[in-house]
């Protein structure tokens, strides 16, 4: 051993013993490590911090605030000149759900890909045949009470949901097996449909347990963040920490909601038949609200406030410069002039809600601030096509030069 590798070691002990002997120290620098764990919000690139994690796949469930986490990546790949997997013309904007993704569903000018964020039903195999290897893989996870009753409102062409005397829940929730046919292609909305988005079996019974805790275990093997609607700023931040995004990066405005109106509280003893009826869902919820508090009490209270607190104020700038005011204002869908905006409304007597740029407060802002602003409130059919595009052209003048050089 040389001498200076022999000093080096002394002093490496005798820092540890240190430590050791001093309490007060030892709590210090524990401290320390909590304030290491939770990164300063500095813009990237800055010294020392971790290069951003790049290739994500987000599987995108029904009727979850997937839409606005969906905006967000896409974003996120446009800013950082990403490829999003984007589903082949005849796949419609969902990779051919309710059909099993299948490699083959992806768009041959949309590859490879970093990131993948439509809609689909997830099969991992096949998955992996088209992302990197250190894809990191998200979903986001709803309450199934209130999900069932977003759903049952918003499928409004779902025949399960149909055959029910006065489209009531009520009624359905009284005899769910009489009206729901497992084998009909819109089945997947009416029953379990978290299980079913994430590649299960929507229709195990319920006393088979051993399924549903297989289930979980799945799912808990392959993603690194299931998120939950419930508690979305929190999710974001664990998803920042997991990627090593920027706060910029996860800014976002809420999409793809509906009116006050057409939303309806649950009677007495709703929640609990709906739990039992998406029983498998009902597992999965629980299993991963619980484990998202425990990665929010090991990053720590205080960094979570604290980012919770910076999220919301750099939210707030955000929306006073796009839209002039703190929240943007919400319009009915038949009333967005910019086509680009409107968005998808499902038949019937759901008032889906979306948001205009204001023309006097956009027409302060440089066009990259106004697209900007625009991309934070694309809907996401318009958003996909626009990807579509600009990825297309961008894969013709490649292949171009290949051919020609
Ligand atoms: C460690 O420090 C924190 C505040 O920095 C204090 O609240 C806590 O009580 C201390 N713990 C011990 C064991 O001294
Ligand atoms: C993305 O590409 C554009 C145009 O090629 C370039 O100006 C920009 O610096 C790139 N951005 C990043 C983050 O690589
Ligand atoms: C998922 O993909 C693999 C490989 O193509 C296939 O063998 C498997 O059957 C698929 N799973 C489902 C549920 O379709
Ligand atoms: C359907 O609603 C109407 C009016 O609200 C009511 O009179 C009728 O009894 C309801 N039918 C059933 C089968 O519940
Ligand atoms: C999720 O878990 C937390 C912590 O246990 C709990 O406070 C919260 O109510 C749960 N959320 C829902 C929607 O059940
Ligand atoms: C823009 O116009 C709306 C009404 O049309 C008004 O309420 C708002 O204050 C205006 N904002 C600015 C920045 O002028």
């Amino acid at each position: 051993m040389s001498l200076k590798k022999m000093f080096l070691l002394i002093v490496a002990i005798s820092s540890v013993c240190l430590l050791l002997h001093q309490g007060g120290h030892w709590n210090w620098s524990m401290q320390a490590f909590k304030d290491i764990g939770c990164p300063s919000l500095r813009s990237h690139p800055a010294p020392g911090l971790k290069p951003k994690h790049t290739n994500v796949a987000f599987i995108k469930t029904h009727k979850t605030a997937s839409s606005t986490m969906q905006n967000i990546i896409f974003r996120f790949a446009e800013s950082n000149n990403l490829t999003v997997a984007l589903p082949a013309v005849s796949c419609k904007s969902r990779f051919c759900y309710p059909r099993t993704f299948n490699s083959h569903f992806v768009h041959e000018h949309t590859l490879p890909a970093n990131i993948i964020a439509n809609h689909m039903r997830f099969n991992e195999t096949e998955l992996r045949r088209i992302m990197p290897s250190d894809t990191k893989y998200i979903t986001i996870l709803r309450e199934p009470a209130s999900m069932f009753e977003s759903a049952f409102g918003y499928f409004t062409e779902c025949h399960s949901f149909n055959r029910v005397p006065n489209r009531s829940l009520e009624a359905f929730l009284e005899e769910p097996e009489r009206y729901y046919r497992a084998n009909e292609k819109d089945s997947t909305f009416a029953r379990n449909t978290l299980t079913f988005d994430l590649g299960g079996d929507k229709d195990r019974p319920a006393t088979d347990v051993e399924y549903a805790l297989e289930s979980v275990a799945r799912v808990e093997n392959i993603f690194s963040l299931v998120m939950i609607s419930e508690h979305f700023d929190e999710s974001l931040i664990l998803l920042r920490h997991l990627l090593s995004w920027d706060l910029e990066d996860i800014l976002y405005v809420k999409l793809n909601m509906r009116k006050s109106g057409s939303k309806r509280s649950l009677t007495p003893g709703l929640p609990e038949k709906i739990r039992a009826w998406n029983s498998l869902d009902a597992r999965l919820y629980d299993h991963f609200n619980a484990s998202l508090w425990r990665q929010l009490s090991a990053l720590g209270p205080a960094c979570v406030a604290r980012e919770l607190l910076h999220l919301q104020q750099a939210q707030e700038r955000l929306m006073r410069s796009c839209f002039g005011t703190q929240t943007p204002l919400l319009r009915l869908a038949g009333q967005i002039k910019n086509m680009d905006l409107r968005p998808w409304q499902p038949k019937g007597k759901v008032d889906i809600l979306g948001y205009d740029l204001p023309h006097n407060v956009s027409q302060s802002l440089s066009r990259q601030e106004q697209e900007r602003c625009l991309k934070l409130v694309m809907p996401a059919p318009q958003y996909t096509k626009v990807l579509l595009s600009s990825q297309s052209q961008r894969y013709r003048r490649t292949h171009q030069h290949r051919t020609t050089s």
